[in-house]
């Protein structure tokens, strides 16, 4: 398996955790390059079910080393828990051994997650509707030079200076708001105990990556969000502050950008989205009410319900093109049972009233969907597994988005479990 990054092509949550769980029985590395624990990655194996955050989605892969990335932000608090409800599970990654830390990936600290909250106030009716884990404000303070980073969480004298610093800023503004400041001596004393358990998992991944590829182990990066909440080609300034595409794969592991030869493309059969933010083939009503129960379409890391909305081809086209995806899974088509006609989305009308086929995200704002209808189906998929045993509306469905996505599905999936994928 050559280095391969899986990404999702609208706003998350595409069901990206099995994938990779899947991919990775033949990766030997799997790497988190970006995001936190804003993510939330669900993973079905023999009836158990483990929502992941931080930890990468091979948790459940015996033989695989979990890497996360120097472009990650990691709250040890929730990094500590979220290893502990994995061991209480009979789930343990082994520090050192299977699960890798970067030391140069930046912390959350709690003053972060308490600025999140701040700014979404202010932010009033243009609130990005954020996870509230305080992943902008640590990656603002990464690009503004004032982080604290995971190997000094076994430096004490570093440490020490580093929370002073940030607290001396952080307090002020905390203070201008009637929000409780931080202390300093306490913050430091936890940030060095986490320092002190964590650290047989703090290493130098990028080192320990490039030596792996030279060696020709597999390596899988996982991607978190979606391309459509990438920083920079998302739909600004409703997206996450990390380059959520593939883009944020070398400056978030340290492999070099031509490290990537593989780039599976996740996305739904239909859309959704959590948070604010436009959403041009959003629908509401009953018909989303009927795809959320049955898609259990609640976030799973806030448990808010999700938006809910057709397949949008014009956007997975540009997102396909953006992250140079070379193979597209389709998920959830089982949960389209019973719905007809289906919609897919092959244009828009802009605010402006311009009619376009093109999704760009300064324009997006607003742009009505252009749609085309496809014939239903109405049998349960959940245990089909052979393309040609599908209905025939139901490849009808896939091999037009295929064309209108411009990239080939290799794979569809019926299920949240392991084994209901269809390979074409
Ligand atoms: P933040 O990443 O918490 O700052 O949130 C920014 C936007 O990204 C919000 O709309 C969140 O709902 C969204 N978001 C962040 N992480 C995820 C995810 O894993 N799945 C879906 N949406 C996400």
């Amino acid at each position: 398996m050559p280095t391969t990054c899986v990404i999702g092509l609208l706003w998350g949550d595409e069901g990206k955790g099995k994938i990779i769980d899947l991919l990775a029985e033949n990766a030997d590395y799997v790497v988190r390059y970006g995001g936190g624990h804003n993510a939330g990655h669900t993973l079905v194996h023999e009836g158990r079910k483990l929502v992941l955050h931080l930890v990468p989605s091979a948790a459940l892969r015996p033989g695989v080393i979990n890497v996360i990335g120097n472009g990650v932000v990691v709250d040890p608090f929730h990094l500590r828990s979220e290893l502990e409800g994995l061991a209480r599970r009979g789930c343990s990654v082994p520090l050192g051994e299977r699960l890798l830390v970067s030391e140069s990936a930046h912390v959350i600290l709690p003053m972060h997650r308490a600025l999140d909250e701040l700014a979404e106030r202010l932010r009033g009716s243009e609130r990005i509707g954020t996870t509230g884990r305080g992943i902008g404000p640590a990656y603002a303070d990464r690009a503004a030079r004032t982080g604290l980073r995971v190997g000094d969480l076994v430096r004490p004298a570093r440490l020490r200076a580093g929370v002073a610093r940030i607290a001396a800023e952080k307090n002020a503004l905390l203070r201008a708001f009637d929000e409780p400041e931080v202390d300093v001596r306490r913050l430091g004393d936890d940030l060095l105990a986490l320092g002190a358990e964590l650290r047989p998992a703090i290493a130098d991944t990028g080192h320990v990556l490039r030596e792996a590829q030279r060696a020709g182990r597999r390596i899988l990066a996982e991607g978190a969000q979606g391309v459509l909440l990438d920083v920079d080609h998302g739909t600004y300034p409703y997206v996450t502050s990390s380059s959520a595409s593939t883009g944020g794969v070398a400056p978030g592991t340290g492999l070099p950008p031509q490290a990537v030869q593989r780039v599976v493309g996740v996305v739904k059969a239909y859309a959704t989205r959590v948070g604010s933010g436009p959403f041009p083939s959003e629908l509401d009503g009953e018909l989303a009410h009927r795809i959320r129960e049955a898609g259990h379409e609640y976030g799973s890391t806030t448990g808010r319900p999700r938006r809910v909305g057709w397949f949008d081809a014009v956007a997975v086209r540009y997102s396909v093109q953006v992250s140079g995806t070379t193979e597209v899974v389709l998920t959830m088509l089982d949960v389209l049972r019973g719905i007809d006609p289906l919609h897919l989305v092959t244009g828009y009308q802009l605010a402006d009233g311009r009619r376009v086929e093109r999704f760009a995200p300064f324009d997006i704002d607003g742009a009505r969907p252009l749609t085309e209808s496809l014939p239903g189906f109405d049998v349960d998929l959940s245990d089909v597994r052979r393309y040609e045993d599908l209905p025939a509306a139901a490849r009808a469905y896939v091999e037009r988005v295929e064309h209108l996505i411009g990239a080939p599905i290799g794979t569809v999936s019926v299920g949240p479990g392991r084994e209901q994928v269809i390979r074409r």
